[in-house]
């Protein structure tokens, strides 16, 4: 069994199953739904794990158990792959009390109808006393679902969902350490699960900040610990929608090729002028999360998209509505669109970038007609000058 204290066990699953997390998301890596036992004078379960693992996450529970009863079940997020066990747990410990938010309740009676569960509700402030240590909850309302609670135990801070990344422990590492490129997959997590909701994890950052912990338990990924800066700076930075890398990111949607043709041109042109990283993805046929993750990540962004159906080609329709839902902003924009007769592209792109906060776009846009021409080179050259300005 794994240790994160001395009296705190890890019993969480990894998830090599799955197909899309949350019905949408690849999870090449697969996934860990994280679950801690807190052996203190009183037993404290942290949270369950997805329904599809009950069996095991039980398993596990028993055996760091050592033939003790647990107190308490701590659920800080009702969402399904962290309360799928909690009707499995009542059953078996049915004197245990689950600890919820007064919201988690709520959503656990929806989530788990007919159970009948011993409980108790907690707020921001409140503690419950284990002996050495008493586990001292805070709101975090929003980050990912309105019920959502964290907990303080000495100076580990069970986090939920915040600090989560994709992928399995097993495959990614247990302790952050053994993660060589945490970021990567924390920043695909984070801006599409979490990215809507900046000011709410800008508040819980505060709440981490006063806490200080040393040790960060999420519910998916490794667990945190050494020094804690550069995680806690990187959130900084994405809950700010602040600019992480200096470069352009170059989507495209190309129905025949042309409109691709055009973007890799564009890309190689702004290599040229010395951008210091050019990332590229066409949306369709790429990870429409890792697009996502990229339009954060950077600070400039040129969109390349075909005219279809007098409107705009349905993946980057699609691209723009997800940067929409996900509070896309602060960003600069250059637009290519390409059409065969009668260009709509562009406009739906204007239309759509209007509507987000502080996206300015820059330079002009460039036209295509159906296939690029060495007549086409100077206006993309010129708005390579004026996304990189
Ligand atoms: Fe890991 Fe929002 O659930």
């Amino acid at each position: 069994m794994k240790t994160i204290t001395d009296n705190i066990i890890y019993i969480g699953v990894d998830d090599n199953e799955l197909d899309l997390f949350e019905g949408q998301y690849i999870i090449p890596e697969g996934m860990a739904y994280n679950s801690y036992v807190i052996l203190d004078s009183k037993v404290a379960v942290m949270d369950t794990v997805d329904a599809s693992k009950t069996d095991e996450w039980l398993s596990n529970l028993e055996k760091a158990l050592g033939g003790r009863k647990p107190d308490y079940l701590v659920m800080h997020h009702i969402e399904p792959d962290h309360s799928g066990s909690a009707a499995a747990f009542a059953a078996r410990y049915p004197e245990a009390t689950i600890i919820t938010s007064a919201m988690g309740l709520k959503y656990l009676a929806q989530f788990a109808p007919g159970v009948a569960f011993k409980t108790a509700a907690v707020k921001e402030g409140d503690s419950i006393d284990l002996g050495k240590e008493s586990l001292k909850f805070f709101s975090a309302a929003m980050v990912h679902w309105p019920e959502v609670m964290v907990s303080l135990y000495g100076p580990v801070l069970f986090s939920a969902d915040a600090f989560g990344k994709f992928g399995s422990l097993g495959k990614c590492g247990f302790f952050i350490d053994e993660d060589d490129d945490w970021a990567c997959e924390a920043r695909r997590y984070y801006f599409n699960i979490c990215g809507k909701y900046g000011p709410q994890v800008q508040a819980l950052l505060k709440k981490a900040a006063a806490t200080a912990p040393s040790v960060i338990a999420p519910l998916h990924g490794p667990i945190l610990r050494g020094d804690l800066k550069p995680y806690l700076d990187l959130y900084n930075t994405w809950s700010s929608y602040g600019v992480e890398t200096e470069g352009v990111f170059v989507a495209y949607a190309s129905i025949h090729g042309g409109t691709a043709e055009a973007a890799l041109k564009l890309a190689d042109i702004l290599k040229a002028k010395g951008c210091p990283k050019v990332a590229t993805s066409d949306l369709c046929r790429d990870d429409m999360a890792e697009a996502v993750e990229d339009a954060f990540r950077y600070g400039r962004m040129v969109l390349c998209a075909s005219s279809y159906d007098a409107g705009l080609f349905t993946p980057a329709y699609n691209f723009l509505h997800t940067l929409q839902m996900k509070a896309w902003q602060k960003r600069k924009v250059a637009l290519v669109e390409n059409g065969t007769w009668g260009p709509t592209a562009g406009k739906v792109m204007r239309d759509m970038f209007s509507q987000m906060k502080e996206v300015t776009e820059v330079g002009n846009m460039v036209t295509i007609r159906s296939r690029m021409t060495p007549a086409d080179i100077p206006a993309l050259e010129a708005l390579a000058d004026a996304i990189l300005e």
